[in-house]
């Protein structure tokens, strides 16, 4: 069966990692992202619209026009989410907090709720959220991030718990440090905030993860693939890691 998959911040990243693997394994996708030039750069196979995930009615009316065209969603994953500033929590600034908090959080509360809608109407589906590693530890300087991906593991069981009684499962997915730019700017910021190298901010990701490497966006979104399947028909409510089994995090 094709599914209708739609992913918040698809354009890149993560986001577009999934969507990849979703058109691959011959699904419907559609994607959101705050980024035009990323938005006018996707091929034609996934349908891509420019929205912020925090602007309300922006997101209503991208998930509004979905609901027209396709009549509700069967896996709806909800993936924005920016890293936010680094540093001691006694020098950080309250609206770089809340702009953390406001995507990783207030994007969920709005594609959650709509997906919640279309999916209890149609008495089945998927939700996925992206939170983080850091949504199971409390990593040191992150604590706008932490905070926030917590409340993402959060939402996870409360949804888990209001939606499966009509059919609807709702798990959370937990990437360690994945390859790619994001971590680059992670590592850059941190190793400022701290007076260390960028070598020694990575050689401190990779030293306490079991498989002594950051995890790959394919490996993620396989993750993905797999919790949105029959073979996840009993798991909900559940944070799922995929980073190597994060030992120490300092
Ligand atoms: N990359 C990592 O190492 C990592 C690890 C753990 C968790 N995560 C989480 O995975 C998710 C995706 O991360 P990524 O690394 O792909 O991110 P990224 O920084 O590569 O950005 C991916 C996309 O998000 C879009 N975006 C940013 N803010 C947005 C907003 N307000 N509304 C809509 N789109 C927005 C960007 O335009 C970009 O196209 C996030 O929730 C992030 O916290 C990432």
């Amino acid at each position: 069966m094709t599914r209708r998959v739609v992913i918040t911040a698809g354009a890149s990243g993560l986001g577009l990692a999934m969507a990849q693997a979703f058109l691959d394994a011959g699904d419907r996708v559609a994607i959101c992202d705050a980024d035009p030039d990323a938005v006018a750069a996707l091929p034609d196979t996934i349908r891509a619209s420019v929205a912020d995930v925090t602007d309300e009615a922006a997101m209503d009316g991208f998930l509004a026009a979905l609901e027209t065209d396709w009549g509700g969603a069967d896996v709806v994953i909800s993936n924005a989410g920016i890293g936010g500033p680094a540093g001691p929590i006694e020098t950080l600034d309250l609206a770089d907090w809340q702009r953390c908090l406001s995507v990783n959080l207030d994007g969920a509360f709005l594609t959650c709720r709509w997906a919640a809608r279309v999916m209890r109407a149609q008495g089945s589906g998927v939700i996925l959220l992206t939170s983080s590693i850091s949504g199971l530890f409390g990593f040191p300087w992150r604590s706008p991030y932490v905070a926030a991906k917590w409340g993402i593991v959060g939402l996870t069981k409360a949804l888990a718990s209001e939606l499966g009684p009509v059919g609807v499962r709702v798990n959370a997915i937990c990437p360690g440090a994945v390859e790619g730019p994001r971590m680059d700017r992670v590592i850059a910021m941190e190793a400022q905030a701290q007076g260390r190298t960028e070598d020694q901010v990575r050689a401190g990701f990779t030293d306490g993860v079991a498989l002594r490497r950051f995890v790959t966006a394919q490996e993620v979104a396989a993750m993905a693939l797999f919790l949105a399947s029959p073979a996840a028909a009993a798991i909900s409510g559940q944070a799922m890691a995929v980073d190597g089994h994060t030992e120490r995090t300092t």
